[in-house]
């Protein structure tokens, strides 16, 4: 570190990643992303979580075309991230066809989903709230989840494309996007909505995690 840098505490990246620790482990504690790991629950129950991952993404990747040209949360619209293509051609595997027909949000994803609409697309600190919870994680733990899901279920490319980031490296993609994070010029006011919403997201996703546990165990 040179005397310049400022001291690694300070950055938001850093600060983000500690206050969200507690939160970070009650998700990767719930128990269903385990269950489904190690080969415990029925295929059905993982293409359940891939139609709940549909549902929030479309969402989401609806509101970074709405974010796309907004001066801060723009530079994390990534068409390469983009998980509703993936999770279509899953759904396709793994329900069939008619996939659309047949997949219903469970309440704490339409409780998810409204949130997104509620603030992702007009508010780019809530966007990149948002977006940071999914991509980032699903390109941590995402990394080491995918295979161990597509080893339960003797999936092979077909069914877990979710979890396959084309042209995206992830060590270096998250290295680059904690830069993007500490680049951002907010207002102590934008900083504090970001932070808060971070917080809000997690919620969700424990809760949807909750109800697919309920559902499948
Ligand atoms: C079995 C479930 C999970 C496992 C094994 C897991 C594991 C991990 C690991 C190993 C990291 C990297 C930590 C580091 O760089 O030191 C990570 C980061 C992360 N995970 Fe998870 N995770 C799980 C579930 C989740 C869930 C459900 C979410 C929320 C949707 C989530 C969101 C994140 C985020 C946002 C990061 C980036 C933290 C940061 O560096 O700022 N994870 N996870």
């Amino acid at each position: 570190m040179s005397v310049a840098d400022p001291p690694e505490v300070e950055r938001l990246s850093a600060r983000l990643r500690s206050g969200t620790r507690a939160e970070h482990d009650a998700a990767q504690g719930s128990g269903f992303l385990d269950a489904l790991a190690a080969g415990r629950l029925p295929r059905e129950a993982y293409a359940d979580l891939a139609a709940q991952h549909w549902f929030i993404y479309r969402d989401l990747e609806q509101a970074a075309l709405a974010q796309r040209t907004d001066p801060v949360a723009g530079d994390f619209v990534r068409p390469e991230l983009h998980r509703e293509p993936a999770l279509a051609a899953d759904l396709a595997f793994l329900v069939g066809q008619d996939w659309q027909s047949r997949v219903v949000a469970l309440p704490a994803t339409r409780a998810y989903t409204a949130r997104l609409r509620e603030v992702a697309f007009d508010r780019a600190p809530a966007f990149v709230a948002h977006h940071y919870t999914r991509y980032l994680g699903d390109l941590s733990g995402g990394q080491f989840l995918g295979p161990a899901i597509a080893k339960s279920f003797g999936l092979n490319g077909d069914g877990h494309r979710f979890f396959v980031f084309d042209g995206i490296r992830p060590a270096a993609f998250r290295s680059g996007y904690r830069d993007r994070l500490d680049a951002i010029v907010w207002t102590p006011g934008d900083e504090q909505e970001f932070l808060t919403e971070v917080s809000e997201a997690y919620r969700h996703n424990i809760a949807v995690l909750a109800d697919l546990k309920e559902r499948w165990t």
